[in-house]
C-alpha cells in the first residue's frame, strides 16, 4: 500500500480549520476592552493559530502534490505547535487559579483581593510603567460610564448580583466597602469622617480620569475580569490542542504504514 496522499491531504486540512477557534479565540479576547488594555494573551494565541493555519495548509500542498519531503517538514512542525499549543494551554490555566472573589457584610456583589492571583500575573501589572498605561486606558472605556448609568438607588447597587456587576466595575468605580464611605451616586462617595489606613480608601477620587483606577481592589478587578476570560480562550486552546494530537497521530500513522510497507516491498523485491 502507498501512502494515501488524499487521506492524508484531508487530515492536513482538518489540522488548518483547527486554527479558525484558536483565531478566533484570539481575536474574541483583543474585542474584550480589559484584555484590549493588558495586552498580553491575543498576541501569542494569534500567533500560534496563524502558524497552525500556515503550517495546516503546507501539509494539505504537500499531500495534495505528493511532496514526502515537505510531509516530513510539515510533521516536524505540527509537532512543534501542538507542543507549544499544550504548553500555552497549561500555562495559562495555572496562572489563572484564584479566588473568585469575597462576600462583603450587608452587599450583593463581591470585591476581589490582589493577594489572591498569581505571582506571574501581578507582576505583569507591576512592570514600571505598566500600571499607569493600563489605568488610562481603563478610564478611557465605558466601564464605569456604564456602572453608574446602572444603579439609581444605592439599594439597587448593594443588592446588585455578583454576575450582573463586572469585576473589573467592582474594584475600579467604587470605593472598596471596607472603607466605609457613603454613596451619593455610585461613582460619587463622601469620604467617612474617621479615614481607614488602608491605601485604597485614600486612592479612591470621585473624579472620572481617577475613580479607583489606583486601588489594588482595580487591579484585583482586572485580573478576576482577566481570569474568566483567559479560561474560556483556554478551554478553546486545550480543546483544539487535544485534537490537533488526534490529528497528528493519524498523520504519524499514515506516514509509517507507508514507509513500512514500502521497505517491506523493497526487502521482497531484493530477494525475486
Ligand atoms: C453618574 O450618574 C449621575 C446620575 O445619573 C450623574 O448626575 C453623574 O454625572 C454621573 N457621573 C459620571 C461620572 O458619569
Amino acid at each position: 500500500m502507498a501512502l494515501n496522499y488524499m487521506a492524508v491531504a484531508a487530515i492536513n486540512l482538518v489540522a488548518a480549520l483547527l486554527s479558525v477557534p484558536v483565531i478566533a479565540a484570539g481575536i474574541w479576547l483583543s474585542t474584550q476592552a480589559d484584555n484590549a488594555c493588558v495586552q498580553i494573551l491575543q498576541w501569542p494565541v494569534i500567533a500560534l493559530g496563524v502558524a497552525l493555519l500556515a503550517v495546516g495548509l503546507a501539509g494539505f500542498v504537500a499531500a495534495f502534490c505528493r511532496l514526502p519531503w515537505l510531509l516530513l517538514a510539515y510533521l516536524v512542525a505540527i509537532s512543534v505547535l501542538v507542543v507549544a499549543l499544550a504548553c500555552l494551554a497549561v500555562f495559562v490555566f495555572a496562572v489563572t487559579t484564584g479566588s473568585s472573589g469575597h462576600r462583603v457584610p450587608s452587599r450583593d456583589f463581591l470585591e476581589y483581593d490582589l493577594d489572591d492571583y498569581s505571582g506571574w500575573l501581578r507582576a505583569r501589572l507591576d512592570a514600571p510603567g505598566r500600571w499607569d498605561r493600563i489605568k488610562a486606558c481603563l478610564a478611557a472605556t465605558p466601564t464605569c460610564t456604564d456602572f453608574n448609568a446602572t444603579y439609581a438607588t444605592a439599594q439597587d447597587l448593594f443588592t446588585a448580583a455578583p454576575n450582573r456587576m463586572s469585576p473589573l466595575q467592582s474594584g475600579c468605580c467604587k470605593p472598596p466597602t471596607k472603607c466605609g464611605y457613603t454613596l451619593v451616586t455610585p461613582t460619587y462617595w463622601i469620604s467617612p469622617i474617621s479615614a481607614t489606613a488602608d491605601p485604597d480608601c485614600a486612592a479612591w477620587s470621585n473624579e472620572e480620569a481617577k475613580f479607583c483606577y489606583s486601588c489594588a481592589s482595580c487591579k484585583a478587578g482586572l485580573l478576576q475580569n482577566l481570569r474568566g476570560e483567559w479560561r474560556r480562550a483556554d478551554l478553546i486552546l486545550a480543546v483544539a490542542t487535544a485534537a490537533l494530537l488526534a490529528v497528528y497521530a493519524m498523520g504519524c500513522y499514515a506516514f509509517r504504514t507507508a514507509k513500512t510497507d514500502e521497505l517491506f516491498r523493497r526487502y521482497r523485491q531484493g530477494y525475486t
